[in-house]
């Protein structure tokens, strides 16, 4: 049998075997509480307080500002839920957001709303990107936080965050980003950004599921979202899970010192995929979604319209290989994109968008020969 194709690193990554290794070389080191005292407790601490300090220098922040949490969702949960708490006993309860965010902010914003919250959702424009102007009308004294992703997780737009961050700090508002998208493509450098809370996932970029990271600007009024014991300095109750924190150092370590040529590579692989169709699908028989330039490389959305997203999906499953309709997170379920919807594109360009998105080990190869396998279905189906 031929090796699967997986086009699907948006949704997760593979683990990276030195990941693994970190992984399992914690795990055998021996039981890891590292709030114990004694030898092996002071033991699994300096793994987590090693990792903590590498990860920081790669963010460009101080280790005391990152927590570790349990996946991009639970940063995202705190993150919004921590500081808009904090900003209601100064009299803000105003929270800004975009109509094209991940789920996981989207419905804790629904939630903030129920708490009595006045929510308001950006639109975006045709190419997913939000506009300044919009945020600059919507961002007031009143404003608790703004909520706008880095990089968005189906088109791969990349978002005006320092604009709208420096708006929103200006006039008093907390700025936090969803940077689960944008990890390992861009270098953060967390101190020069106009942000205060921003939110990671180790999954993404070759670490294990399961281990995320919040981000907290020195001073940022926060409530915590977990109570418990002091962990996290108080800002996340529950033992650290050490081998996964060890193995995201790692993953993050890898993804920084090859930043630049896995980028390279894979805006090959991208490249190589709209090249493909360009050269083997009829004219006006598929379409990008998303913006031509202002886009991280590895995600690449298209429509093929006339043929359902599920049914392109589940072919390509068959010929081997592993591509998403629309977000994973809604993979399970046929409601439309909210993300192309909100951009505005007619139903049968949302309900035919694949997301093809590219990671370590993809070939140019790979690309042709999926292009080729998209040709004889569009062929088979029409
Ligand atoms: C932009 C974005 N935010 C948040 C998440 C959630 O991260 P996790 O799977 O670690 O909970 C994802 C993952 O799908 C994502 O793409």
């Amino acid at each position: 049998m031929t090796r699967p194709i997986y086009f699907d690193h948006a949704a997760t990554t593979p683990m990276h075997p030195a990941a693994l290794e970190a992984y399992l070389d914690a795990a055998r080191s021996g039981p890891l509480n590292p709030s114990s005292v004694h030898a092996c407790g002071r033991a699994a601490r300096r793994i987590l307080t090693g990792a903590r300090d590498r990860i920081a220098a790669l963010l460009g922040c101080h280790p005391h500002e990152l927590v570790f949490t349990g996946g991009g969702t639970e940063s995202d949960n705190a993150a919004l839920l921590g500081a808009a708490l904090a900003q209601r006993e100064r009299g803000r309860t105003g929270i800004v957001t975009t109509a094209v965010e991940h789920a996981a902010v989207l419905e804790t914003c629904r939630r903030l709303q129920e708490e009595g919250f006045r929510v308001t959702f950006l639109p975006a424009d045709e190419h997913g990107l939000v506009r300044v102007a919009d945020a600059e009308a919507a961002i007031d004294e009143r404003t608790a936080v703004v909520s706008v992703m880095t990089v968005n997780n189906e088109t791969g737009a990349r978002q005006p965050v320092e604009e709208i961050g420096a708006v929103a700090r200006s006039r008093g508002a907390l700025m936090h980003t969803d940077a689960v998208q944008a990890l390992g493509y861009e270098d953060i450098r967390l101190a020069d950004r106009p942000v205060d809370l921003a939110s990671f996932s180790s999954h993404k970029i070759g670490g294990p599921p399961g281990v995320g990271l919040l981000y907290i600007r020195d001073g940022t009024p926060f409530r915590p979202l977990l109570r418990g014991g002091p962990q996290e300095r108080g800002r996340r109750a529950g033992t650290e899970n050490v081998p996964a924190v060890s193995a995201f150092a790692r993953a993050l370590e890898l993804a920084a010192a090859e930043r630049e040529e896995r980028t390279r590579e894979t805006e090959r692989v991208r490249d190589a995929l709209l090249a493909g169709f360009a050269a083997e699908l009829p004219p006006g028989s598929w379409a990008v979604n998303g913006h031509p330039e202002q886009r991280a490389p590895h995600i690449l959305n298209v429509s093929f319209p006339g043929v359902s997203a599920q049914t392109m999906v589940m072919n390509l499953d068959l010929a081997g290989v592993a591509v998403s309709a629309g977000a994973a997170c809604s993979a399970g379920s046929l409601r439309p994109s909210h993300v192309l919807s909100a951009m505005g594109l007619p139903d049968e360009r949302v309900r035919s968008a694949v997301r093809f998105s590219f990671g370590l080990g993809n070939t140019t190869e790979e690309a042709a020969k999926v292009a080729k396998l998209v040709a004889t279905i569009l062929a088979r189906l029409s």
